[in-house]
C-alpha cells in the first residue's frame, strides 16, 4: 500500500548547517507516527518540509503520492487543505477572536452555513475545554489556552492527515491527556493519519503506532513502541531514561555534584 506520507532520502541544511541529513519516513493510512528527537534536531523542519514551507536540497516528501515541492501553486493549496496542522507556536491570527480562529478554514474551504460553522467551533473549543472562550481575543489568552485554539482550529475541518507539533508542551498532565485521547479518537473515526511531534513521553507511548527518534540530523529508529522501549541504542535509552550523561549531548553536562551544589546555593541566596 502507498504511505499517505512518504519522506525519502530528505536532507535539509541552513547554510554550513546540516539540519536533516538523509531521513526516510513512511506513513501508512490511519497510522498515528511520533516523532522524538532533541530540541533543535529538525523535528520542525521535516513537518516544514511536508507541508511544503520549506523545500529539500536533497530528497523529497511525497503526500498522497504527490510529491510536495514538485507541485503547483493551486497543487499545493489542494494538498494542504488535506492536512490540518497544529504549530508549536499556536500561530493564532491575533486581530481574530477564538471563534474566527477555529472557524477560520471552515468560512474559507467550505459550504457550511454560519450555523454549521458555530456549531463545529463550539464542539471543538468543547472538545479541548475551553467552552464559552469564542468571543475572547488571542491577546486575552494563556499560553496553554492558546495551544489549545491552535490544536481546536488543526481538526475543526476533520482532516484526513494531521501533523502536530508539540500539541501538549505548556500544558498541564490532565489536559495533555485530553489531547492525547482526542488524537486517539480522531484516528478511531476518521481514520486519520499523523505525526505527532512530543517531548512528552507518556502521551507518546499512549497515541503512537510507531515511534521515530531523530538524532544529530538521521532517523536513528522507527519502530513499534515495545521495540522503541527494547532498542538498544545508547541515544534511544538515554532519551527514555531522560539522563544527562551519555551519547545525546554534544557538550558534556556540569556533573552531577555541581548541580547539587549550585541548588543549595540557591536556596541559601533565597
Ligand atoms: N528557516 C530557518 N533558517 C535557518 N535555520 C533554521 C531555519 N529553521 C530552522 N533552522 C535551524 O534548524 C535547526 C532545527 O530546527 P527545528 O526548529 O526543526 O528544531 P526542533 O527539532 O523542532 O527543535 P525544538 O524541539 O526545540 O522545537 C535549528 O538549529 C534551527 O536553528
Ligand atoms: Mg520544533
Amino acid at each position: 500500500m502507498e504511505p499517505v506520507i512518504d519522506v525519502v532520502n530528505l536532507s535539509k541544511a541552513f547554510g554550513p548547517k546540516v539540519v536533516l541529513s538523509n531521513v526516510n519516513l513512511q506513513v501508512q493510512e490511519g497510522e498515528s507516527l511520533v516523532v522524538l528527537g532533541g530540541s533543535g534536531t529538525g523535528k520542525t523542519v521535516l513537518l516544514r518540509n511536508i507541508m511544503g514551507l520549506l523545500t529539500p536540497d536533497q530528497g523529497h516528501v511525497a503526500v498522497e503520492g504527490r510529491i510536495i515541492h514538485q507541485l503547483k501553486r493551486e497543487e499545493l493549496f489542494e494538498t494542504r487543505q488535506k492536512i490540518g496542522m497544529c504549530f508549536q507556536m499556536a500561530a493564532l491570527f491575533d486581530s481574530m477572536s477564538v471563534e474566527e480562529n477555529v472557524g477560520f478554514a471552515l468560512t474559507r474551504h467550505t459550504t457550511m452555513t454560519r450555523a454549521q460553522i458555530a456549531e463545529r467551533v463550539d464542539e471543538c473549543l468543547g472538545l479541548v475545554g475551553l467552552k464559552d472562550t469564542n468571543k475572547l481575543r488571542t491577546s486575552e489568552l494563556s499560553g496553554g489556552m492558546k495551544r489549545r485554539v491552535g490544536f481546536a482550529r488543526a481538526i475543526a475541518l476533520k482532516p484526513k492527515i494531521l501533523l502536530f507539533d508539540e500539541p501538549t508542551t505548556g500544558l498541564d498532565p490532565v489536559m495533555t491527556d485530553v489531547i492525547g485521547r482526542i488524537i486517539l479518537d480522531l484516528k478511531a473515526e476518521l481514520g486519520v493519519t499523523s505525526i505527532t511531534i512530543t517531548h512528552d513521553l507518556k502521551s507518546a507511548f499512549e497515541i503512537a503506532d510507531r515511534i521515530a527518534l531523530i538524532f544529530r540530523g538521521e532517523c536513528i529508529a522507527c519502530e513499534s513502541p515495545d521495540d522503541f522501549r527494547k532498542n538498544p541504542h545508547p541515544v534511544v535509552q538515554q532519551f527514555l531514561r531522560g539522563d544527562a550523561d551519555g551519547p545525546f549531548l554534544q557538550d558534556p553536562p556540569p556533573p552531577k555534584r555541581a548541580l547539587a551544589r549550585a541548588h543549595h546555593k540557591q536556596h541559601i541566596n533565597i
